[in-house]
């Protein structure tokens, strides 16, 4: 039996604090529950549509290591690598991105180390949403990922088409294509955002 463990335990690129990870995890998206309340009392909206969490499976976090020439160790992937927790929060409206991440940012249970405003600088591909790294207060590191609905839709989509990999004649059409949409969706954001902003402002 000791043995199992053993065998298990060097197996772990986490060097056996996954349960840790888990907690902390949980308690990072328990304070994003915390304040998705605040801010529905607050504007009365819930502005997250729904949220998603996971530790990075020893597979990829293994795939990621070597990709950045880092060597397979708890070290690399507790405090090398930044995003074995990860947080997708999908939210309504862009503002209720923007808000979030003002709450997020001055939540006291957390230190920001990193931002990515992939939104206002979107990636050449078309990739939008805003990337937080965070310090938990247990000395876990996430990757925390706002977006809106429609930039999760484009992003679900294009991870489903493995088009990176392949180099066929059409290549540089599905690249342009994709981009377009991207482009679509984001001008729609900012369409639903005005309607949504007329709407209050009569309610006023
Ligand atoms: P890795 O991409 O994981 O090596 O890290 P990085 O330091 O380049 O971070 P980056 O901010 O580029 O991306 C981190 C995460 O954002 C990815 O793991 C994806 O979840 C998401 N992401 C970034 N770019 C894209 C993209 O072009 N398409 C999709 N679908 N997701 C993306
Ligand atoms: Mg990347």
């Amino acid at each position: 039996m000791e043995e199992i463990v053993e065998a298990t335990g060097a197996a772990d690129i986490y060097g056996g604090e996954r349960p840790q990870m888990e907690a902390a995890l949980d308690e990072l998206v328990q304070t994003i529950k915390g304040l998705r309340s605040t801010m529905t009392v607050e504007t009365g909206f819930d502005p997250i549509e729904h949220i998603l969490a996971r530790v990075k499976s020893e597979e990829s976090m293994r795939e990621k290591c070597r990709r950045k020439g880092l060597p397979e160790t708890s070290e690399s992937a507790l405090h090398e690598l930044y995003d074995g927790l990860g947080i997708r929060v999908v939210c309504s409206f862009l503002s209720d991105v923007y808000a979030l991440r003002d709450h997020l940012a001055s939540d006291p249970s957390i230190q920001v180390l990193e931002e990515r405003d992939y939104i206002r600088h979107a990636k050449p591909n078309g990739y939008r949403s805003y990337h937080m790294i965070v310090r938990t207060h247990r000395g876990y590191y996430a990757e925390v990922q706002l977006r809106t609905i429609s930039m999760d839709t484009w992003a679900a989509l294009e991870h489903h088409l493995h088009y990176k990999k392949r180099f066929g004649g059409n290549q540089k059409l599905i690249v342009q294509e994709l981009k377009r949409c991207a482009d679509e969706l984001a001008s729609t954001d900012v369409s639903m955002q005005t309607i949504r902003d007329m709407i209050l402002s009569e309610e006023d």
